[in-house]
């Protein structure tokens, strides 16, 4: 795959005022998603959520791509198109999850690495067939009771990531380098910093032994926060400083775009984090984005709660936080657009 191709993608992915959607949720994540909202987990009340939300009439105005999962790449819609198709119709580019979670590390109590790396390139195959332009996998950094990862933790899911965006590049899929540093915990901003700091120098080391190209992959880290049961919770403006701080110092000038996860912060709230990175002052070498799941579908989830009834009240709750967020990445969004449900 011309390395032109994959730069294209990865720039289409962080468009100016767009950002991704990820849909990717496991089925023991989705199941408890569910569960908290009183749906059922089926194959098809799965499937009928994500077309509600791929179907939401304007979306692709501010999404500019959504992360499936394999269950999903493969299902149709009601009209019998594949959802992919639903999605590459509109011009929102279909990616996918590829690792296989995050198991206990052996060695390292209360910390994880992410597996999923046997027979991946044929995987990829798969689904650059089933029409996945992009992938996405998952690292879990933890501070298991408030101590900062161990070095064993971090090398295991650099080496793990590296390998996989290596194998993607090769198939011509666009990576998605995930490291995520938890929120759980009653650390504080400054100790998720250094964890961050930590996880993503050893992350694009690991890139470069394996050969990734910077220019044709993308960066799905945390925002640096205070620990949730922090008891001093950092403000907004700290939040952006110590994260786009953290992005200077440890992310190449030539990775297109960061696309933040929301990791379990309140969606107004992960709103104005990114809003706030993009109006401090420069230099950014890079475009700062979302690639939200629970910040984009926990409103409309609420919503819906499997009713067919509620499908158009939920779609516009789901239209009116991505155009938040994609106010946000032009540092625009402001309390009266977020009271303005449309
Ligand atoms: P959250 O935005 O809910 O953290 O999910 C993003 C994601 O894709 C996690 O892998």
């Amino acid at each position: 795959m011309p390395m032109t191709t994959l730069e294209a993608t990865a720039r289409a992915l962080v468009a100016p005022g767009k950002g991704i959607l990820a849909a990717d949720e496991s089925r023991g994540t989705i199941g408890k998603r569910f569960a908290a909202v009183g749906v059922a987990s089926t194959d098809e009340t799965r499937r009928q959520y994500r077309q509600m939300l791929f179907t939401t009439p304007g979306i692709a105005e501010f999404i500019s791509g959504v992360i499936l999962f394999d269950e999903t790449i493969r299902q149709r819609a009601d009209e019998g198109a594949p959802l992919v198709e639903v999605l590459a119709r509109q011009g929102i580019i279909p990616g996918i999850k590829v690792d296989a979670g995050a198991k206990a590390l052996a060695g390292a109590p209360g910390e994880t690495v992410t597996e999923g790396l046997d027979g991946l390139r044929e995987r990829l195959a798969e689904y650059r067939e089933l029409g996945a332009r992009f992938a996405k996998w998952r690292a879990v950094i933890a501070l298991p009771e408030g101590r900062l990862p161990s070095r064993l933790c971090i090398e295991a899911n650099a080496h793990a990531l590296a390998r996989y965006a290596a194998l993607c590049q090769e198939a011509g899929i666009v990576p998605i380098v995930e490291p995520e540093v938890l929120m759980d915990g009653d650390h504080t901003i400054e100790r998720c910093y250094e964890a961050s700091e930590a996880t993503l120098h050893a992350v694009f080391h690991a890139l470069f032994e394996h050969g990734v190209r910077p220019e044709g992959m993308l960066l799905k880290p945390n925002m640096v926060l205070s620990g949730a049961a922090c008891p001093h919770q950092a403000g907004v403006r700290e939040v952006a400083e110590a994260t786009v701080r953290c992005m200077r110092r440890t992310v190449p000038a030539a990775v297109p775009g960061i696309a933040f996860l929301s990791g379990g912060q309140r969606d107004e709230l992960a709103t104005a984090h990114l809003n706030e990175m993009n109006r401090l002052p420069g230099p950014r070498p890079w475009e700062l984005g979302f690639s939200y799941a629970r910040a984009l579908q926990g409103a409309p989830m609420a919503i819906w709660r499997g009713d067919p009834v509620r499908i158009g009240e939920a779609q516009r709750a789901f239209l009116h936080r991505s155009r938040c967020n994609a106010a946000a990445r032009r540092g625009e969004y402001t309390p009266e657009l977020e009271r303005s449900v449309a």
